[in-house]
């Protein structure tokens, strides 16, 4: 048996294939639970901190409906409104959140930060996103591809096309190597995996039978492959005028009806962690849009809205999974 109690959930990397596999397995056991009513709470009583110096639709809200769901109650602390950073270092905070909660979610900048936290609360931290890793995604997306796909995970193969050197890639591909996946990346030299994580990666490939592939050669990333994933092209955190230079890099790595057919799979499915930049309707999209005269970026209209597209069937699934971290590092 497992026994991840009191334990922080900071990246995937200090996790072993079989403690990420537990998680997976607790995810579906907990999924299964609340469609059947007969979800059992074990965090009765418990008191969790929701720390987001950055927005959030999905994390937060999984955080909320799952702590609920389980029977805790949560504090939100969000971008502005307490004296974090701010007034009061991360250290003095962390001993201060520390004394009142039994754990606490931080989804914020650098990883450091949360290393920091978890450092000094005395209690579970949780890594909601940071500007290197999100790895809460990843556990979600893994789900999300065996209910997609019959074949056990290591034989899954999937394609990361676009800003591979964002949290959700590398998360993704650090995922993927502890389990034995195929994961290529396909992104232009200047937005590949940095250095260190790939070679992280390649060591532990060859223990675990994972077949990691970064390249710009988008064709070859995607022949054959059970799942294309990609992200935004600028994440939150990064200034507003990396779009002009980001759009030049990634055009040709835009999930479209072409690069669908260039995966010979008539199944492939289409992932997403969202939010999506697909079509002009969001406040911040029009004004990107608008400047670059497109109408879609890292996924087009069509594809997004079609039977290929699984995205949000990968949202539901950041519920269950999240909680399945929250139950065995806090569960009683
Ligand atoms: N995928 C994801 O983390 O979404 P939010 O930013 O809405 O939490
Ligand atoms: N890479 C994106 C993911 C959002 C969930 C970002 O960090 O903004």
């Amino acid at each position: 048996a497992f026994n991840l109690y009191n334990r922080s959930f900071l990246t995937l990397k200090d996790f072993s294939p079989a403690e990420i596999g537990y998680l997976l397995n607790l995810s579906r056991e907990l999924k299964a639970a609340r469609a059947a009513g007969t979800e059992q709470p074990r965090l009765a009583g418990r008191n969790i901190a929701l720390v987001f110096e950055k927005d959030s639709t999905r994390t937060r809200c999984a955080f909320e409906v799952a702590a609920h769901d389980q029977g805790a109650h949560v504090t939100y602390l969000g971008p502005s409104g307490s004296h974090m950073g701010v007034k009061e270092s991360i250290k003095d905070t962390a001993r201060v959140l520390g004394r009142m909660f039994d754990a606490i979610e931080y989804r914020g900048f650098g990883q450091s930060i949360v290393e920091d936290l978890a450092a000094h609360a005395g209690v579970p931290v949780w890594n909601g996103l940071t500007d290197e890793f999100h790895p809460t995604q990843v556990l979600a997306d893994f789900l999300t591809m065996t209910e997609h796909c019959d074949k056990p995970l290591k034989d899954i193969a999937f394609c990361f096309v676009g800003d591979g050197h964002n949290n959700v890639a590398v998360s993704l591909m650090i995922g993927a190597a502890k389990l034995g996946m195929g994961c290529r990346i396909a992104a232009p030299a200047e937005r590949q995996p940095a250095a260190e994580h790939l070679d992280y990666c390649r060591a532990l490939a060859e223990q675990t039978g994972a077949r990691i592939v970064v390249t710009d050669d988008v064709d070859d990333a995607v022949a054959g492959v059970d799942f294309l994933y990609t992200d935004v092209w600028v994440s939150m955190g990064e200034p507003e005028q990396a779009w002009a230079s980001r759009i030049e890099l990634l055009r040709p790595y835009q999930i479209n009806r072409s690069m669908l057919d260039a995966t010979g799979n008539p199944a492939v499915r289409v992932m997403h962690c969202l939010p999506a930049f697909h079509n002009r309707d969001t406040q911040y999209g029009e004004k990107i849009f608008q400047t670059y005269g497109l109408d879609s970026m890292e996924v087009t209209e069509e594809v997004f809205e079609s039977k290929h597209s699984i995205v949000f069937d990968q949202a539901e699934n950041r519920l269950h999974s999240i909680k399945a971290i929250m139950v065995a590092t806090l569960g009683r």
